[in-house]
Parts: C-alpha cells; structure tokens; sequence
C-alpha cells in the first residue's frame, strides 16, 4: 500500500465546504486503488490572522514541507479588507507560493462536453470547444518586485510596482510549457507586451531562444490585448499559453469563464521537485459561504491534478475525471451551473456523488 501525506489547508470563506468534499473523494479513490492518504490540516489566510495573527504561520509552511502535497481551498474575505497589503490573507498565498518555490502555475481550461451550453459565449463562437493549457509564472514579475510608495516632484502621493524578470525565471516556467506541449496538442502561445515593457522583450528573447530545444512546437508570441481579444473570438486556436504571473492571474479568469463556470477549475502549483500545490482557480466567495451552495468540482478536480503531478496516480486522476463527467451527464448541477431541466444539488451532495461514483 503506497502512503501519501496531504497537507490540507482549507483557509477562507467556501474554502473548507469545499476541501471537505475533495477530501471525502480522495478518502473513496484510495480505497479504490490501494493508496493511504494521511491529512494533515494547517492555517492560512484570514482564518491563520484570525488565531495567530500571521496570514501564513511557520507551522504551516512546515507542514507543507514535510508533505509529498498540498491541497488548498481559498483566503480572504470582507472581514481582512482594511489590513495593510503585506498583512492580507492574499500574502499568506503569495508567501506559501514563494515559499514552496512553485513557480509554474496549471490552469487548464476545459468545457465539459455536458456544459457546453453554459459558456457565455456564443455557441458559434465555441463549437470548436475549448481545451486550454494556461501556463502562468507564479514566483516573480510584479507580484514580488519592488513596490512603495513616493511623491512626486511636485509633493503629490504616487505609487509604484515593479516588473522584474531574470532569464532563467523566464526560462524555467517556458520549459514546463514547453513539455505540457509536447503531450497536448504541440502549440504554445507566449503571451507578453513586448511592444511596450522592456521585461516582455526579455521574456520574448529567452522563450525564443528555449524553442531551439522543441523544434516538434509550433511556438507564436502574441501581446496580451490581442490574446484576451483572440480568448473570446476564437478560443479553439489555443493550446498551451504561458505567460507572466500578471497577465497569467488575467487571462486565466478569462479563459476560465469561457468554459461556463470559474466553480468548475482547477490548478496546480510545481516547482522542480514533485512537490505542489492544488487549489481551485476561483476565490473563497464569502457571499455564498455556509449555505451548501458552492461548486465542489474546482477543488475536486484540484484533487486529481494532484493524483497526477505529485503522487503518480494518473490513472486514479482520470477516473475522478470521469466521474465528474459522469456525474454531470447525470444531470445533478450545483446552482452556478445550474441550467433548467437539470437537478439542483449542494455542495455535500455534489461531493457525495462522485465520491460513490469512484
Ligand atoms: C489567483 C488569485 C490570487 C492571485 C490572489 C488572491 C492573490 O487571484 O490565484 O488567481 O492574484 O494570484
Ligand atoms: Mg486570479
């Protein structure tokens, strides 16, 4: 029997409701296949500043280093709004990123053959359906440069952020692209604005450069004005984007909605090793928080990312994959999917059906 530890950390808002019933699946898959998962629950976000008043305790950052994964639910909410930018829940996410050095960001973007018709899209416009691989560089870029605050020459309040990019940071996360590539469909767009920002001429000349070593990939660069416009007027042209941590946090929401529901995407965090970490793209929805209303599927699809990219289960992976399908083509809908004629269910229940499913 293979042992796995999982550290899970649950965090804000529809956060735990939805680890919960990853956990519960993960608990049924296995069973199925003669897998031990040991978790292990830590603090972050809101609900770590709330008890220990760090947003991401050593503890916790401890515990992920001494797991073979990491599965997260989601933090922040209205409760930590007012607290200065590095005290915020969100700085306990950029912290346990940067901490576990997980610079390659997963975000793929799939329509459920049984959720086409929820794309806000145009049904002409997504008939060729649409499987994308967003590659977003998760450890650098204006997320992590220098910022602060100034005045001007003039004595006036301004700002500033910076975008830095080395070329091996550029080089390290292209690479990934490039292997997800190789197995997919062999096309990678390298997104940037290389028109405008010096870091995005860098980023061009490194990604070039790496192409050298996949001459099988059909490599385009495109500025990122034109690839949100070309996500929403021909979606299907895309196979694997990879792309800067700002522009990467952007078009993935945008690529997410496309497929109908940001309730429904997962993502995986890697860095060199096989350690990740998994959490749905979409956020801890306070709004909804508590009422068995959120969609359980991001972060149970989160849970089969992780079968596949740290322990080596793929198999495992594919089946909890179809059994969501299943599940849908069953017709059972939580309410941001919900379309009429199918069935209405919970978060628990949602849970509860692909875990008998495996
Ligand atoms: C995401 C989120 C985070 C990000 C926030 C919550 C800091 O939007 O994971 O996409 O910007 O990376
Ligand atoms: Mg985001």
């Amino acid at each position: 029997m293979k042992k796995f530890s999982i550290a899970v950390l649950p965090g804000d808002g529809i956060g735990p409701e939805v680890t919960k019933q990853a956990v519960n699946v993960l608990k049924a898959v296995g069973k199925k296949y003669s897998a031990e998962f040991v978790f292990k629950e830590g603090l972050i976000g809101g609900c770590a500043i709330d008890a220990c008043g760090k947003a991401l305790p050593e503890e916790t950052l401890k515990l992920c280093r001494e797991s073979d994964a990491v599965l997260l639910g989601a933090v922040g909410g209205p409760k930590w709004d007012d607290l200065p930018g590095d005290q915020r829940p969100e700085a306990g996410l950029l912290g346990i990123r940067a901490g576990l050095k997980l610079y390659a960001n997963l975000r793929p973007a799939l329509i459920f053959p049984s959720l086409k018709g929820a794309s806000p899209l145009r049904p002409d416009l997504v008939k060729d359906g649409l499987d994308v691989m967003v590659v977003r560089e998760l450890t650098g870029g204006i997320y992590f440069g220098r910022r602060g605050r100034t005045t001007t020459a003039e004595g006036e309040a301004a700002a500033f952020d910076t975008e830095i990019y080395s070329v091996p940071e550029v080089k390290r996360v292209a690479r990934v692209a490039f292997e997800i590539a190789k197995v997919r469909r062999k096309r990678l767009a390298s997104v940037d604005k290389a028109n405008v920002l010096e870091s995005s001429r860098l980023w061009r000349e490194a990604v070039t450069e790496l192409s050298l070593e996949y001459p099988e990939i059909e490599l385009t660069h495109m500025y990122v004005d034109n690839a949100a416009m070309q996500l929403v007027r021909n979606p299907a042209q895309f196979d694997v984007i990879v792309t800067t941590n700002m522009f990467g946090d952007i078009l993935s929401d945008e690529a997410s909605v496309i497929t109908g529901s940001i309730g429904m995407l997962p993502s995986a965090s890697l860095g060199d090793g096989k350690l990740g970490l998994y959490e749905p793209v979409h956020g801890s929805a306070p709004d909804i928080a508590g009422q068995d209303k959120a969609n359980p599927l991001a972060s149970i699809l989160s849970a089969a990312m992780m079968l596949k990219y740290s322990l080596g289960l793929s198999e495992a992976a594919d089946d909890m994959e179809k059994a969501v399908n299943r599940v849908l083509e069953s017709g059972c809908r939580t309410a941001d999917i919900a379309t009429p004629g199918t069935r209405l269910v919970g978060t628990e229940e949602m849970g509860k059906l692909i875990a008998d499913c495996i």
